[in-house]
């Protein structure tokens, strides 16, 4: 089976600062992956690029089997990326970025196909407002809404569950499962571990900008157990990173 994210040798740098060196890693259809790791570690960087959004220094991804940097547009179809500070237009209004989106990416009968989002995302009752009017947990369920629009296989996120409230949390981790469950390639980070362990499949612990540790949970777990059993991901986590800085 082709993996629907492929990422092989991928290496950025920031001038002469190396941000993230030499990681490989695959993603199949209905794989979720934690990317985790302290502040700095390399996860917006691995993410942004493995999303097209920057281009590596090094290494090649392959998203759905298109070369993102031979058939950009052959892989960005497939994709979708959650920025962890969305961008809106000051002066849409939420039907309005869905209908701009539906645009951009030629997605057909778009009303359609946003409302039973807006309605997932609960901010129908918000389809005629402008962002600064939006709370910052609705901005976000707006962008996410926007990226799921062209009905992407795979789905990159950068710290979705942050700013949300609890009923959000758990409506934003079902969104994710249940796109997985469809057969959708998901990698995300977050720094809320007890979370990640309830919507992951497979983690990958980066520190400063190398892997240090990737498997399923269980694997990663078993790793950096000392023979305990259970340890948590926030244990492993710990003991991965030595508590010091990414
Ligand atoms: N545009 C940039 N120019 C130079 N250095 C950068 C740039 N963006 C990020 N970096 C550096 O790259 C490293 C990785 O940053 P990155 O944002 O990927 O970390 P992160 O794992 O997402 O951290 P956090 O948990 O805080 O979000 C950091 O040392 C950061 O200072
Ligand atoms: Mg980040």
């Amino acid at each position: 089976m082709t993996a629907m994210i492929d990422v092989q040798g991928f290496t950025k740098q920031y001038g002469d600062f190396t941000a993230v060196s030499g990681l490989s890693f695959t993603v199949q259809a209905g794989e979720v992956l934690g990317l985790v790791g302290p502040n700095g570690a390399g996860k917006t960087t691995t993410l942004r690029s493995i999303a097209g959004i920057i281009p590596p220094s090094i290494g090649t991804i392959r998203i759905a089997g298109h070369d993102l940097l031979a058939d950009p547009i052959g892989a960005k179809r497939q994709l979708a990326f959650f920025p962890d500070e969305p961008r809106l237009f000051d002066y849409l209004t939420v039907r309005q970025h869905l209908a701009f989106v539906a645009r951009l990416y030629g997605v057909i009968d778009h009303e359609a196909v946003a409302r039973p989002l807006l309605e997932e995302f609960e901010i129908a009752d918000k389809a005629d407002t402008l962002p600064g009017e939006l709370s910052r947990g609705m901005k976000q369920k707006l962008a996410i809404a926007c990226g799921l629009l062209h009905s992407p296989s795979v789905m990159f996120f950068d710290e979705p569950l942050t700013g949300l409230d609890p009923l959000g949390i758990r409506r934003m981790k079902n969104s994710i499962l249940q796109r997985a469950r469809a057969g959708a390639a998901i990698v995300l980070s977050s720094h809320l571990l007890h979370l990640l362990e309830e919507v992951c499949t497979h983690v990958l612990i980066l520190k400063r900008g190398a892997r240090i540790a990737h498997g399923t949970l269980a694997e990663v777990s078993a790793a950096f157990s000392n023979g305990e059993s259970g340890v948590s991901l926030e244990e492993v986590f710990l003991r991965a990173t030595g508590g010091s800085e990414g």
